[in-house]
């Protein structure tokens, strides 16, 4: 199976942009899963939750029409963060499409720092699917802080992480996605957005460095700091399901449940 990432800077406000930015990807790369970051189509730092509101959709909605329609000319699945509107309430979710359409969606559950002024904490549990007889889950961006979440999708016998952000703090999640990645045998995409937004005073900057990381936690492709990239790789997702250490430790099975706080 050939995973990757689509790593751009979305323009904050300028949906239909960044929408065709999402379908010129799908139409142009020759992977079969490709993660593009959080809130693609958006942007992420809204100035208020009213502009949130006018930038949120819903799901279905146009922007899942037209990766719908991508998808089925390229045959590839694409995962990407969307602002969601669901009635009263802003979600701040990523989405996966296929050839045949959507696919399922998932509403973070762990949000970070200004995300609480404006979106509602996903409260669906986590997410994840099939393609190709592989079980694909979804984390978004600050989800990847809290080990309970990448376990819990493992303990649900996930095997590869599509991992849509928009990381500020330095190294954070390049650094957790190889560590969860190699503590639960799992194959992780992390699609990380670059570019700075400004907010009056305050301006994000955000760090790029979007990666694929085996389950021992190799780095298998890296993209820069700063600048677009599409790129994909080819892997086993099978290496995903040993979860032997040793002859007698297994990651899972060694686990004392009976120990851990909640
Ligand atoms: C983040 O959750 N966007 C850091």
């Amino acid at each position: 199976m050939k995973i990757g990432f689509f790593q751009f800077a979305p323009s904050i406000g300028n949906v239909d942009h960044n929408r065709t930015r999402l379908v010129e990807a799908l139409l142009q790369t020759d992977a079969d899963l490709l993660v593009a970051p959080e809130l693609s189509v958006s942007g992420y730092y809204f100035s208020s939750t009213a502009q949130a509101r006018e930038l949120a959709e819903p799901i279905p909605g146009p922007t899942t029409d037209a990766l719908s329609e991508a998808s089925a000319k390229s045959g590839c699945t694409i995962v990407t963060g969307i602002a969601e509107l669901a009635g009263e309430q802003l979600f701040n979710s990523a989405v996966v499409i296929g050839p045949e359409g959507i696919i399922g969606t998932y509403r973070k559950i762990h949000l970070f720092n200004e995300e609480k002024l404006h979106f509602t904490p996903g409260s669906d549990g986590f997410f994840s699917f099939d393609l190709q007889g592989v079980k694909i889950g979804v984390l978004v961006c600050f989800d990847h802080m809290f080990p309970e979440a990448a376990r819990s999708l493992a303990l649900q016998g996930v095997q590869i992480i599509c991992h849509p952000s928009n990381l500020v703090l330095p190294e954070y999640g390049q650094l957790t996605s190889r560590v969860r990645a190699f503590e639960n045998r799992m194959f992780w995409v992390l699609t990380n957005r670059w570019g700075t937004e400004t907010v009056g005073e305050k301006s994000l900057t955000f760090t790029g460095t979007s990666q694929v990381v085996n389950p021992r936690g190799r780095i298998l492709i890296r993209a820069e700091t700063a600048g677009d990239e599409i790129s994909a790789v080819e892997v086993d997702p099978k290496e995903s399901l040993d979860k032997h250490i040793t002859e007698y430790n297994h990651l899972l099975n060694d686990r004392r449940p009976e120990f851990y706080f909640t």
